[in-house]
């Protein structure tokens, strides 16, 4: 994976604290993506508030999510380069990264997510959130399903339509964000990078 992409997410990540990249990894990742996630039956309903105490709540989140293990060759790429990402991350940044977690999740026409955090201030547990999107064909103005980001004081200040190969990258306290309701299914990989395992 090219030099220039790390060091442009790792600039980003100084200046702006976000980066929106089109056509960020290997073309074909997410079709093997999608192909290899076909069998939806591992999927569950996603929580809100964090682990241990997981809790759904259909008013605020309704997508579906399985959690990344590396297990076949798509999985391994995909991972290595967000393993990379850590590594570029921590030489160039010291922010200490120690672990990555993601999963899948789909959103079924109608779901959506609503505005969150993925960290609490004070809270360093996530501490970089990666967003990757496995839509091919998808349409703006149709399809829905846009992650809106927020500044801290709730201002817009990205719509991102969730295309196939798209890449967002946000520090994890600094953003909330939403997902707007899908209207045909969606597919994506969310990841935080952690400074511990939980
Ligand atoms: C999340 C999330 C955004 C997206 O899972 O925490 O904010 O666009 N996902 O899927
Ligand atoms: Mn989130």
């Amino acid at each position: 994976m090219s030099h220039t992409l790390y060091a442009k997410i790792i600039d980003a990540l100084v200046e702006d604290g976000y980066i929106i990249i089109e056509n960020a990894l290997n073309p074909t990742f997410p079709q093997s993506l999608r192909e290899f996630l076909r069998d939806e039956r591992a999927f569950k309903k996603a929580g809100v508030s964090s682990y241990p105490h997981v809790r759904i709540d259909r008013k605020r989140r309704r997508d579906k999510t399985c959690w990344l293990e590396e297990d076949g060759a798509i999985m391994s790429d995909y991972l290595a380069f967000m393993a990379e990402l850590q590594h570029n991350i921590n030489r160039d940044l010291f922010m200490g990264l120690s672990y990555y977690e993601s999963h899948f999740a789909i959103y079924d026409r109608g779901d959506f997510y609503e505005t969150h955090y993925d960290a609490f201030k004070g809270f360093k547990n996530r501490v970089v959130t990666t967003v990757y999107y496995l839509n091919k064909g998808y349409k703006e103005g149709e399809d829905g399903g846009e992650l809106i980001i927020y500044d801290e004081n709730n201002n817009m200040i990205q719509k991102v339509f969730p295309h196939a190969n798209t890449l967002v990258v946000f520090l994890s306290d600094k953003f909330p964000h939403e997902v707007l309701p899908a209207k045909k299914k969606r597919y994506s990989i969310a990841g935080w990078f952690r400074v511990d395992k939980f």
